[in-house]
């Protein structure tokens, strides 16, 4: 595990295009290797997440080319041929999107039986949630105690439902809409809060045909996908960290290029430019909905903030994001409440003890919530201290963030696990912070 400290800096300045999204990358990959013809993906992410994907998707007898520079070619299996293997174990890694929507494929699928499984922070986050609607869809299926990994499935026929879903969670509106292209019949998920539409674009650019009535997606069984290529924007989860320096370190000013702008993923950058952060660009109008993945620029500024309050409603377009917001509070002259968020406690780490117990530990007067957090500021800089990512690719960078924007420095303890969903991270900071000073 890696140390690094993160000094109190100069401004960042200059342009900078993030890293590709992860989450269009994996269902990239995954409908190109449910495609009957070869599917290229440009810009494809090079990081820990979406090379589990690869590999999952090797290790059930599909394609994979890579060019090199973020090109990916994948011969596909077809959306219902018998896949060749006879099953097996499969390694997801550290990547939940993985884990959950892969058995939406594999569980209609007759014929093998395939154990899902990955690393200690994997095994600790629920699957119940897709093994619920998988069985009323016929599936055979079972988690450890019901709802951990590893996962056990054994692919049969599957039949269409119509599921209201718990939770915001678009991993699992993603698994049951694929399980649903091989039901019969129709398949209907009815979302309590729209979550992320990432599934829902790439199925319209697969031209399967589905209906998107608000909250109601449904989606018919189909024989193929008609896929020929995917090209994946800039991640604005990973653009959201930087966005942020540039926020909370005086004098910046960055450009963003070549960002994903969907209106179900850019809840932060509108939360943000509320606490009185100067972020122009065209974010995507709320409600908006095409078969393409919005793309474009963004121009973020510092800027003195103020605190704001977080509706339940707006948390699933900044789920990832919303401990950046609790930093951003800290910075903030007054309080800054996030309600409606108890999903954060199943993703890479308990998000909000993560973040609750690494702010306090660096000054910030911060409490956990029942569904979120509250914190204070009074316009000041944090002080600083240790922070400890807990093997969260997240939490890692948001304790770089501090560092840089703080008063005496930040140490993350674990800072590898940037790399993650974003490799380049700490490169990246340093061009942009130039000569004012890069970390250490
Ligand atoms: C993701 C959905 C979100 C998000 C995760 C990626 C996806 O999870 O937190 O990082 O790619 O669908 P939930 O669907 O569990 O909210």
């Amino acid at each position: 595990m890696s140390s690094r400290r993160f000094e109190p800096s100069g401004p960042l300045r200059g342009t900078y295009e993030p890293p590709a999204d992860k989450s269009i990358s994996h269902r990239a990959a995954l409908f190109g290797a449910m495609s009957d013809e070869p599917v290229t993906v440009t810009n494809y992410l090079d990081s820990a997440d979406t090379r589990s994907t690869l590999e999952a998707l090797l290790r059930l007898g599909a394609g994979v080319q890579e060019g090199g520079d973020g090109t990916v070619l994948i011969r596909g299996v077809g959306l219902h041929a018998p896949l060749e293997t006879t099953g097996g174990r499969l390694d997801v890694g550290n990547s939940g999107t993985l884990l959950r929507l892969l058995p939406g494929w594999l569980a209609g699928q007759p014929g093998a039986e395939w154990v899902l499984d990955g690393d200690d922070s994997i095994r600790r986050r629920p699957v119940d949630r897709i093994v619920a609607p998988l069985k009323l869809m016929g599936a055979d299926i079972d988690a450890r105690e019901g709802r951990l990994a590893p996962l056990t499935l054994r692919g049969g026929a599957l039949h269409g439902i119509e599921y209201e879903l718990p939770i915001a969670s678009a991993q699992v509106k993603s698994c049951v809409l694929i399980a649903g292209m091989l039901a019969d019949g129709s398949t209907t998920i009815v979302e309590n809060r729209q979550s992320r539409d990432h599934t829902e674009r790439i199925l319209a650019h697969s031209r399967v045909p589905f209906e998107r009535d608000g909250l109601r997606v449904t989606v018919a069984q189909v024989d193929e996908l008609e896929l020929e290529s995917i090209a994946v924007p800039g991640d604005p989860s990973s653009a959201a960290f930087i966005v942020a320096a540039a926020c909370l370190v005086p004098d910046s000013r960055v450009v963003v290029q070549n960002v994903g702008l969907n209106w179900t993923r850019c809840g932060f950058f509108r939360i943000a430019e509320r606490m009185g952060a100067v972020i122009l660009g065209d974010l995507e109008a709320p409600g908006s909905f095409s078969d393409e993945e919005p793309v474009g620029e963004l121009d973020a500024a510092h800027g003195p903030l103020i605190g704001t309050e977080i509706a339940p409603d707006e948390v699933p377009a900044a789920i990832d994001e919303l401990t950046l917001i609790a930093l951003m509070g800290a910075f903030a002259e007054g309080e800054t409440v996030v309600h409606g968020a108890g999903e954060l406690r199943h993703k890479e780490s308990d998000r909000i003890s993560a973040v609750v117990d690494g702010l306090r530990a660096l000054g910030a007067d911060i409490e956990a919530t029942d569904d979120g957090f509250a914190v204070r500021g009074d316009g000041n800089p944090l002080r600083g201290g240790t922070i400890d990512a807990r093997g969260d690719h997240r939490i890692a960078m948001l304790g770089a963030v501090a560092g840089l924007a703080s008063r005496e420095g930040v140490e993350v303890v674990g800072m590898d696990s940037a790399a993650i969903s974003y490799p380049g991270f700490e490169a990246d900071l340093g061009a942009l912070l130039g000569s004012s000073q890069a970390p250490q």
